[in-house]
């Protein structure tokens, strides 16, 4: 009999709770035990570990969140952090932790495992930019919320004849912001793979309104940047344990720049954590099932060490090590695709 921890770290994403019903559920089948580590890498550091039975994960997968809880704790950033990690570990007598997070939680995971902590991962992030998988847990249910937000400003925009800067979550990757403003029918996107220019979005506004449309939807990443010359914009904020500034704020600088260059009425709407909430959407549920069945096949075989990942249709696996250290930010051909639409 085999003993599994399983933690969530980092940002919560809707279809985590199917993932940890799929890893419990195959476990049981196997006659495994499964431990939950409350909080993300927070649990391992204090030893926070309990049985996980089938019957508490009933019907979890229609709930969004995570029922481990989880947080944004870097065990190497803490004084004898892995050494307490690997002690708990070894502690509860885990064979294989399954890991579920985003590129901090894997990047962690990656180290442990160079130090020889059987680990196997599984991508979530509602940006969707772990590299070496098509699709992480969360992205369609934040694309959907993200969406929605963007299309329904319409009535309201078109209403009030007013411009409407709505900034929606991406540090570093404008996936979220580039689904949604396409299928929310955005007039502008803007993310941080592509450095914008305010003329050229002030441009943007200008035109509509020239054409009699007094309204304008613009989708935003909150990692949107300015080029060179107005970099100025860009706020510095306190950095969280993984080093990231803790973002919000773009769409309000932009709201009042373009205001101010085309004297249209301009709001900032910041969707924030509502992408991260809710219920999530059956393909969210979907995919956390199937991920978190393969998460075990691979403890089964010990072949440790790996990330499962959506390739195409096919679930499959690569080297943790392979997947971290890189993004997978959008393309400028699929960021030029949608330049069609501005306007
Ligand atoms: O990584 C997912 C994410 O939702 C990002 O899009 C966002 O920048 C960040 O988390 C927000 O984190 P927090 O909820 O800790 O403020």
């Amino acid at each position: 009999m085999k003993k599994i921890a399983i933690l969530t770290g980092g940002g919560d994403a809707p279809g985590l709770n199917s993932a940890i019903r799929a890893v419990v559920k195959k476990s049981s089948q196997l006659g495994w035990q499964v431990l939950a580590v409350r909080d993300g890498w927070a649990g391992l550091l204090d030893g926070k570990l309990s049985e996980l039975l089938p019957e508490s994960v009933e019907d979890i997968e229609m709930e969004g969140g995570t029922i481990l809880g989880t947080s944004r704790t870097n065990p190497y950033k803490k004084e004898k952090g892995t050494e307490r990690v690997k002690e708990n570990l070894k502690k509860s007598g885990i064979d294989v932790l399954i890991a579920i997070g985003g590129e901090d939680t894997l990047g962690v995971a990656h180290k442990l495992t160079e130090e020889g902590v059987r680990i196997v991962a599984i991508p979530k992030t509602i940006d969707n930019d772990i590299s070496e998988t098509d699709y992480s847990i969360g992205f369609d249910t934040a694309v959907t919320r993200a969406a929605e937000g963007v299309g329904n400003l319409h009535t309201t925009a078109k209403s009030h004849g007013r411009t409407l800067v709505v900034e929606i979550m991406g540090r570093h990757a404008g996936w979220i912001t580039l689904h949604a403003g396409l299928a929310g029918g955005a007039h502008m996107i803007l993310i941080p793979e592509v450095p914008f220019s305010i003329d050229e979005v002030a441009k943007v506004v200008d035109e509509r309104r020239e054409k009699g449309k007094f309204y304008s939807i613009l989708a935003v990443s909150e990692g949107a940047k300015p080029g060179e010359e107005e970099k100025f914009l860009i706020q510095t904020e306190e950095l969280d344990s993984f080093g990231h500034v803790r973002l919000g704020g773009i769409a309000k600088v932009l709201a009042k720049e373009i205001e101010k260059r085309t004297g249209a009425e301009t709001r900032a709407v910041i969707l924030g954590h509502l992408q991260r909430s809710g219920l999530p959407t059956a393909f969210d549920r979907v995919m956390g099932t199937r991920l978190g069945i393969c998460a075990v096949e691979l403890a089964e075989k010990e072949d440790y060490g790996k990330m499962v990942c959506v390739r195409g249709a096919e679930i499959s696996s690569v080297g943790i090590g392979v997947a971290v250290g890189k993004l997978k930010t959008v393309s400028p051909e699929l960021y030029e695709m949608a330049r069609i639409f501005f306007g």
